[in-house]
């Protein structure tokens, strides 16, 4: 059974168990094993990022899951959002982004405001041996962005969006370092990660 089957097999015992710690690390454990090989994904070179910043390639979508490939243009940004109720696994198949998560911890002063707390911000390259996660209460809002030229990330989200909506978040640091306040909106984007 190929790495793709295998990560196949344990997102859907993921989806059924709704997210078993034991099944969670096991999906986690081999999703970072991804390398561009087994996508058949051959460089970023490859594709016009003059002309387009963002690419999105579709791997498999159903109704419980849903696989793509990112590529991101030398300092082109993902910005910060979310996927409500929903579990994320990113691992960089080349290149270097730029990454930063939160978690909402609280409402803030007004409908507007969320209280975060800081999870993640760092760099993540092909080289790095894990993968990002989010799920619905740890990390769900993120940004990526591409530093030291193009970049490109394999992705599994689930369950699948209903329609293409994700809630981009406006974010205002705070005076604390770990703590931020966001301010959410939906918006209508063609594609998302
Ligand atoms: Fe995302």
């Amino acid at each position: 059974m190929s790495l793709l089957q295998l990560i196949g097999k344990a997102a859907y015992k993921c989806i059924l168990s709704s997210n078993k710690k034991s099944d969670f690390q096991e999906l986690k454990n081999l999703f970072s094993r991804v390398q561009k090989s087994d996508l058949n994904f051959t460089a970023c070179s490859d594709y016009d990022l003059d002309k387009y910043r963002q690419i999105f390639l579709q791997i498999f979508e159903d109704t419980k899951i849903m696989a793509f490939i990112v590529i991101l243009a030398e300092n082109a940004r993902i910005p910060l959002h979310d996927h409500h109720q929903m579990n994320g696994f990113v691992k960089i198949i080349e290149g270097c982004a730029k990454v930063e998560t939160f978690t909402p911890v609280k409402e803030g002063r007004s409908p507007s405001e969320i209280i975060c707390r800081r999870e993640l911000e760092g760099e993540i390259t092909s080289e790095t041996k894990s993968c990002l996660t989010l799920s619905p209460n740890f990390g769900n809002i993120h940004q990526l962005s591409a530093i030291n030229g193009p970049c490109a990330f394999f992705d599994i989200l689930f369950p699948p969006y209903e329609s293409d909506f994700f809630r981009l978040i406006k974010l205002h640091l705070s005076g604390s370092k770990t703590n931020c306040q966001a301010s959410p909106g939906v918006r209508r984007i063609p594609s998302c990660t």
